[in-house]
């Protein structure tokens, strides 16, 4: 079958990863399909990142599968990689090259055609993230905001279909995080497939069709919000009352109590 007719732009099946005694992800399963912004939340440590990076062939699982549009990433890395954009959680961008020469380097590196088409893409992206009169400093002089967006800006330079995110609101102002926003709900309606993480989840409520939440490396709830609600049993219930609920933890209330206590 042609991977190009699958509507499943993301499948994760059944990842498992073990380091050492720490079973980071456990079992994790989930589909994205095409247009779709898909939100995976979960506490500090609970297997965002480790989940994502065997999605994007930056780790090995050490059980299960990740394919992007129909390819292991793994088994067909060159088919599944094309298709691909990966922003970390620490996004690596090279801190001795200007802005405009990172964004020229990644093209090249993804054999992007030089020429007008390629030329016009990155200046609309320089723009669109307000980097356009700081094109020609070296990266390691940029804010954090600003290393944040040239990283946004060298994966959609190259206009892939599925995007995976780690966090992609992390630093930025409300002005940037409401541009970003917008702009993944464009490329979804486009049909790019977007799984981003993110612990803010007015960010998920407001931008993802479909939710999962992951707890200890297992996902605890997927679905819609409506969806969410109906497997918390809460009708009612906003996104941080179903995240509380279905994430483990005692209650900050009674910790914070124990800390203030006088010494007994
Ligand atoms: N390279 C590694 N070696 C050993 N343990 C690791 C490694 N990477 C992650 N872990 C462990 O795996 C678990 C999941 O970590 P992960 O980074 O996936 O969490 P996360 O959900 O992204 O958390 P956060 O919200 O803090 O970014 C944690 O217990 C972490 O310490
Ligand atoms: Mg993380």
């Amino acid at each position: 079958m042609a991977a190009s007719m699958n509507p499943t732009a993301v499948e994760a099946r059944t990842l498992v990863k073990q380091y050492g005694a720490t079973r980071a992800v456990d079992g994790v399963s989930f589909q994205v399909g095409r247009g779709e912004i898909f939100g995976f939340l979960g506490a500090n440590g609970a297997g965002k990142t480790t989940t994502l990076r065997m999605l994007c062939g930056l780790v090995s699982p050490t059980s299960g599968q990740a394919l992007i549009d129909g390819f292991d990433i793994h088994g067909q890395p060159l088919e599944a990689k094309s298709r691909l954009g990966y922003l970390d959680e620490e996004p690596f961008v090279h801190p001795h090259l200007t802005g405009r020469e990172f964004l020229e380097y990644i093209a090249d590196l993804y054999r992007m055609p030089r020429g007008p088409e390629r030329q016009r893409r990155m200046e609309r992206l320089l723009r669109l993230f307000e980097l356009a009169d700081r094109d020609g400093e070296l990266i390691s002089a940029y804010s954090h905001g600003m290393r944040q967006k040239i990283g946004l800006a060298s994966l959609l330079i190259r206009e892939p279909s599925v995007l995976l995110l780690d966090e992609p609101t992390n630093g930025l102002d409300p002005r940037s995080a409401r541009l970003v926003k917008d702009l993944l709900e464009e490329l979804a309606a486009r049909g790019t497939a977007v799984l981003l993480s993110t612990h803010i989840l007015e960010v998920a409520q407001a931008l993802c069709r479909r939710i999962a939440i992951i707890d200890r490396g297992h996902i605890v709830a997927t679905g819609t919000m409506d969806e969410l609600r109906a497997q918390a049993g809460s009708e009612h219930a906003s996104l941080e009352d179903l995240f509380l609920k279905l994430t483990a933890g005692p209650e900050s209330r009674e910790l914070i109590e124990r800390l203030l206590a006088p010494n007994s």
